[in-house]
């Protein structure tokens, strides 16, 4: 499968963001990126329903909703009603995470696990074959503009390895720091979702980065 870029909505301008969603329309990207902070699980307050609404009304891709946020459960069939078209959250917000994945599926939406950099993907060995994506955190959520941590590839690679046991079709997805530097590596260790927010908003021409983004093969 070829690879999928997620723009960051995070790193949009908010004053300009109709501007910026139709930049993302009109791109190579594939899904729209969607970072939900609670001030609680990290230390940053993102956005909540009102720019979710905003973002469904124009935006002509899916939307990947990432929930950085504590008791996750208690906002799902919002975000699902929202226009979340797969919904990720952190298996460290989670105590019955198997109930919370089967909530989200119950919605219609896709189900993703977040881990945080320090968080083993073997803890995910019971759950993975009940999972659409699992979400490698490649920098310590909260920010845009954070500098990647190399040690994500290896979490990658042995996360793919597990996948092919239990889960072939499981999606990787990999969030923070992503840049054309490091893109070829981790699409060789088995990335298949690429979030990206700083390398795309702060680009001369973030409609070609997208491109550049897009085309970028194995290293
Ligand atoms: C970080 C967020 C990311 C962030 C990525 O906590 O989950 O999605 O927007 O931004 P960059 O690509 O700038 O690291
Ligand atoms: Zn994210």
């Amino acid at each position: 499968m070829k690879h999928l870029i997620a723009p960051s909505v995070l790193s949009a301008d908010f004053a300009n963001l109709q501007r910026d969603i139709e930049m993302i329309n009109s791109s190579a990207a594939d899904w729209f990126h969607v970072d939900i902070m609670d001030g609680v699980f990290v230390p940053n307050i993102s956005f909540g329903f009102p720019v979710m609404e905003a973002l469904k009304k124009h935006a002509k891709k899916p939307l990947d909703v990432h929930l950085m946020i504590v008791n996750p459960d208690l906002y799902i069939e919002q975000f699902a009603a929202a226009g979340a078209n797969s919904i990720t959250v952190h298996y460290e917000a989670c105590v019955h995470l198997n109930k919370t994945v089967q909530a989200i599926h119950k919605t219609g939406a896709k189900a993703c696990v977040a881990l945080n950099p320090h968080t083993p993907v073997e803890l995910l060995i019971d759950i993975l074959p009940v999972l659409d994506m699992v979400l490698i955190m490649s920098v310590n959520p909260g920010f845009g503009g954070q500098q990647f941590i190399p040690n994500t590839l290896l979490k990658i690679r042995r996360l793919k390895a597990m996948a092919a046991a239990v889960n072939p079709g499981l999606l990787i997805e990999v969030d923070g720091g992503v840049s054309i530097q490091n893109m070829g590596d981790l699409i060789a260790a088995g990335a298949d979702v690429f979030v990206a927010g700083n390398a795309i908003f702060s680009a001369e021409s973030p409609l070609e980065m997208i491109e550049t983004m897009k085309d970028i093969s194995a290293s």
